[in-house]
This record gives C-alpha cells, structure tokens and sequence, in this order.
C-alpha cells in the first residue's frame, strides 16, 4: 500500500473504490438509519418528512458528499490540516479554517451521545441472547426498555464505557487496517438480516397502516421544524458537515470517480434507513405502540417482533450485533478528524491521542446517560441534555458545516479545484452539482435556518 504524503504511517490509501465505498458506507450506515430515522420520522408525522429527508438527501447530501471527500483526497491530511494548507495554497481567508475545527468539534459532540445509545444495542445483544423477550408481549418489551434500560444509569455507563473503549481500541490500531477486514462481510450481512425483518414485518405487522404513516403525504406536517429535522437527519445519516467524510477522502487514491462513489453511497444510506422503516412501523401499528415515543421506539417495536418471530432469540441476537458492529465503524468516523490531528500536530502518537478523545467523549456522554434519568428534570426550552446534543449537531453544526464547505468550494475556490477532482463527471452533470453547490446547498440551509430563528 501507499503511504500518502504525511509522516504519519497510518495514513494509507483504502485498496480500491469498493474499499473506499464500504468504508464511507460504514460511516454513514449506523444508529442514524436504524435508530434515529424511525424515530424522527414518528415524531414528524411520517410520510411529509420522509419526502423532505429523501429530497434532501437528493439535492444536498449527495454534491455534499462529493465536495467533502473532494477537500479530504486533494489535501491528504486531517481536515484541520487540509483547510490549513487550502487557504494558504489558495491565499484565500483563514476563517475557512473554522469548517475544519467546527467539524472536528461536532463529531466528537456527536460520539458522545451515539455512544450512549450503542451502548444500548450492547445490552439488548445480552438480553436478546439470554432469552429475556421470548414471548414477551408489548407491555413487557416496554418495561424493559423504559424501566430496565433507562432507569439503571450504572448499567447505561457500563455499557457506554465498553463501547467507547471499542471504538477506541480500533481507531488507535488506525482506521484503515481496522476497517477493511470487517466491513466486507458485516455490512451485507446486516443488509440481509434487514430484509428478514422486512419480511416478517410485512407478513405479520400492520401493512396498511405502517404503510400509510410512512409515505402518505400530508402537508400540514410540513413545519419550519419539521423541514428543519428532515435537514438534520439527512445530514446526520450520510456523516455529512463533520469532516468525517473529508478525513475518509483522504485516504482515497487518486483516479476514482468521486461522483458515482458519492451517489452509491448516499443510495445505500438511505436503502438501509428506508427498509428499517418497512421493518418498523408495521410492527408499531400491529401492536398499538406509539409511533411518535421518540429514541425508544426501535428498542421496543423490534425486540417485540423477535420474540414472537421463529428462531427470533438468535436472529435478534445477531440484528443487535449488528446494529452494534454498524454503530462502531460509524463512530470511529466521528473521533478520526479530532485524532487525525493531535497525530499530526502533537507528539502524542496514535493511542494516546484516541484515548484522550475517548476519554473525552466518554465523559461528555455521562451527562447523556444521565439525561434519561437522574437528570431528565434539567432541561432548557423543553430539552435535556442529549436532546441539546443531539440538536446542536444534527440541526445546527452540521448543516451549518455543509453551507461552509458549499461556500468554499462554491465560492472560494477556484473552478479548477473541483473540476479537476470531478475529472470523470460529464459536462452536464458537473454544471448540475455547481448549481447545487453554488446555490442550491447555502441558500435552502440558509433559508430553513432564519425560519426556524423567526
Ligand atoms: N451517519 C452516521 C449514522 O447514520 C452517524 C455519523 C454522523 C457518523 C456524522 C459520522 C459523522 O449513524
Ligand atoms: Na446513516
């Protein structure tokens, strides 16, 4: 393998594209597709944000995606460094810096609450295992998740420790290494087991009502903060506005067509976040449980359908293995920037800057474990503490991150600069994605954010 142009001996080329797609693929497939999409869109009202979350995802996840990988593979370092040198080689204003230590910033804000709730899938592989929902029925299922889980903080932290010392074992091995091996075997898997939930969903759940909520369109559901949310999880799903794409980027080797890898990726994200919808709420509607319940509602929905399922005691087992095996090659995305670039600039080395950020974000991710119990009374406008992460990420920081990169590139680069990367794209499709990047990415966000200020 190459080494890249940096000291740093870690820094390798992935293999090939198809390295390349899975590991940006495990990035973006994670808690964000099978935890928080179903969530979001029950409390949304279903089929209006599904339709805002695809259209998003369409018109700004995917040109985001080529401009973050784009700044990642042309500058090959951590994106702190990358935006460094950019502005300097660039002569254009140091403040574009800002993208990369925002970034750096939200991801590690980000570990600390996805920490916590993989550390929930964790305990449910336990729980699944050792047989505790078979045959439960939905009021059991529910107590388990409401007062088992979230009401025992000590078993929370357990839990949200040995996730966090996961991640950070793999990420002090160094990403590349760590990811290849696993991910070709663990992401079509999960996919298959996917679609075995899809089907027992759709053979025993509540087709038509599941159906219904998901993708009836009614427009009284489109709110400033529903379009808001919609932008949020479609930023959050495909890693977008932290520069965890953009340290992915540069270990892409030159000579791939970016925008066919972006487009494959963004397809797979959302294939994945749309089937555990499918395998979701036609299970909620058959048992009478509350679509808009909010971060538990993958807990309870799929636990219940397995232990009622034939052979659901393992196949629930290995869905929450996977979900958490999903979890890990997402969360080392988030901490890869920050550690990247203690690497880069401090004599720390590889493990000890990785501990450092976990020890960082471990921390961070107590007060998590804490907001849904000891601490859910404190809360500022009707939020606790991971609500507050949890928006000041997905719904503010990200998106934010997006319109900056999309101004740079759009704005504060030079053509050349992306043409060059997106050497492949036909003339067309390159005057569509800077259309998209000029205008269409900094305005809608622009937009959605003063109406949702006023
Ligand atoms: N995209 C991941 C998911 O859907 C979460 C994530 C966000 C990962 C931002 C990296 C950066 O689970
Ligand atoms: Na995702």
């Amino acid at each position: 393998m190459a080494v890249a142009g940096t000291t740093e001996a870690n820094f390798m080329h992935w293999g090939s594209r198809l390295t390349f797609i899975l590991a940006a693929t495990g990035s973006a497939v994670g808690l964000g597709n099978i935890w928080k999409f179903p969530y979001m869109a029950g409390e949304n009202g279903g089929g209006a944000f599904v339709l805002m979350y695809l259209a998003f995802v369409a018109l700004l996840g995917a040109p985001m995606l080529m401009n973050e990988t784009m700044i990642g593979r042309a500058m090959r370092k951590s994106p702190i460094g990358a935006l460094q040198s950019l502005t300097e080689q660039y002569n254009i204003s140091k403040y574009w810096r800002s993208i990369a230590w925002m970034g750096s910033l939200s991801g590690v804000l980000v570990m600390a609450f996805y920490s916590v709730i993989a550390g929930w899938s964790l305990d449910y592989i336990v729980k699944m295992a050792t047989g505790v929902f078979n045959g439960a029925n939905a009021e059991f299922v529910g107590n388990q998740f409401g007062g088992e889980l979230l009401a025992n903080p000590g078993n929370m932290l357990f839990w949200h420790f040995l996730f966090t010392v996961l991640t950070v074992a793999i990420v002090a091995g160094g990403v590349v290494k760590g990811l290849e091996r696993s991910l070709r075997f663990l992401m079509p898997l999960l996919f298959v087991l996917l679609l075995i939930m899809v089907a027992y969903s759709l053979a025993t759940g509540d087709v038509e009502a599941g159906m219904r909520f998901l993708f009836t369109f009614r427009p009284e559901d489109i709110t400033s903060a529903s379009v808001l949310a919609a932008l949020g999880q479609a930023v959050f799903t495909l890693s977008l506005g932290c520069v965890s794409m953009m340290v992915y980027g540069s270990y892409m080797a030159p000579g791939q067509d970016l925008g066919k890898t972006a487009v494959a990726v963004a397809a797979l994200d959302t294939m994945v976040a749309i089937l555990a919808g499918i395998a979701i709420f036609p299970i909620v509607f058959a048992n009478g449980l509350e679509p808009g319940q909010g971060p538990g509602l993958v807990f309870i929905s799929l636990p219940l359908a397995f232990a009622n399922m034939p052979g659901g005691q393992f196949l629930g087992t290995l869905f929450f293995v996977l979900i958490a095996a999903a979890a890990v090659s997402s969360s080392i995305s988030l901490i890869e920037p920050t550690v990247a670039r203690l690497v880069e600039s401090t004599k720390l080395g590889r493990a000890k800057a990785t501990a450092a950020v976990g020890m960082f974000t471990w921390v961070l991710g107590i007060g998590c474990v804490l907001s849904f119990n000891e601490w859910s009374g404190y809360t500022v406008a009707d939020k606790n503490f991971f609500d507050i992460l949890d928006y000041a990420t997905a719904n503010v920081l990200m998106p934010l991150g997006c319109m900056m990169i999309a101004l740079l590139i759009g704005w504060g680069l030079p053509k050349h600069f992306a043409r060059e990367q997106l050497s492949e794209m036909s003339p067309t499709m390159f005057s569509l994605w800077r259309m998209m990047t000029r205008y269409v990415v900094p305005v809608g966000v622009g937009a959605i954010f003063l109406f949702n200020l006023f």
